[in-house]
């Protein structure tokens, strides 16, 4: 089969996708609701396992958005975490890990914080949980009993929405932090079923903040994907 040559459609994507960045200070400006209507109506469309789309969304802005900030940190400061799905720092790998700590690294070292001050790195964790100070937060639930398996319909999901706000110009943060709080979340929207996998903080980048200029780089193709023939 002849190749296939770049089309003006696999230009944009390539725009598109390496156009999002996870963006960690916000303006606080809102996004205006039919640009968010838009926004959430096109991730609607990502796949999912016999188009089942196992995901609950649950979206929070103004004073919603503050009550939810306050009571995180709230939960934060009195140690009330709560995880609908396990996490723990050993499941990495070394490789894992390695990365981990590059990307550390560099975070760290562009809100000018020191390796080994961990009271400083976890009052950025802290005040994390007011959305890097962005107008909106939308949680993604995993639906039903199977979550261990829907989660890959909801990762779909996620990485479609963070696109789909990229398109229309809208910047964002997956905050898998937020996730560590779910009967949190749960208790302030009145959500009553589901697994909570991420948070994605969302509005405008404050341009102007040095923490948004951060890098990442990835491994390279062979590192991670085999061909076979
Ligand atoms: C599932 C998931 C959870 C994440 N959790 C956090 C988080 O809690 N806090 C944070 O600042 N960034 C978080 N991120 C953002 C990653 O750090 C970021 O995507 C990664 O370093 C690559 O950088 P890039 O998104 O700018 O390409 C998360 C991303 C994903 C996909």
């Amino acid at each position: 089969m002849e190749p296939r040559v770049p089309t003006e459609l696999s230009g944009c994507a390539e725009k598109l996708i390496r156009g999002r960045h996870a963006t960690r200070a916000f303006r606080p400006e809102p996004v205006p609701a039919d640009t968010m209507r838009a926004i959430f109506s096109l991730a609607g469309a990502a796949p999912s396992n016999s188009n089942t789309q196992p995901w609950q969304v649950e979206v929070v802005s103004g004073a919603a958005r503050e009550r939810l900030a306050l009571a995180l940190q709230t939960a934060h400061a009195e140690r009330r975490t709560s995880m609908d799905l396990p996490y723990s720092e050993d499941m990495y790998a070394q490789v894992h890990r390695a990365r981990r700590a590059a990307f550390g690294a560099e975070l760290y070292g562009a809100l000018n914080i020191a390796p080994d001050d961990h009271a400083a790195r976890a009052a950025y964790d802290a005040e994390s949980l007011r959305f890097y100070g962005a107008p909106h937060a939308a949680f993604l639930f995993v639906d039903g009993a199977g979550a261990a398996r829907s989660a890959a319909d909801v990762g779909a999901y996620m990485q479609t929405l963070l696109l789909a706000m990229t398109a229309y110009g809208v910047d964002s943060c997956p905050q898998g932090l937020l996730s560590f709080y779910a009967d949190t979340v749960r208790h302030e929207l009145g959500v009553t079923g589901g697994k909570l996998l991420v948070g994605i903080s969302f509005g405008y980048a404050d341009e102007s903040a040095p923490v948004n200029r951060v890098t990442t780089g990835r491994a390279a193709l062979d590192v991670t994907t085999a061909f076979h023939a």
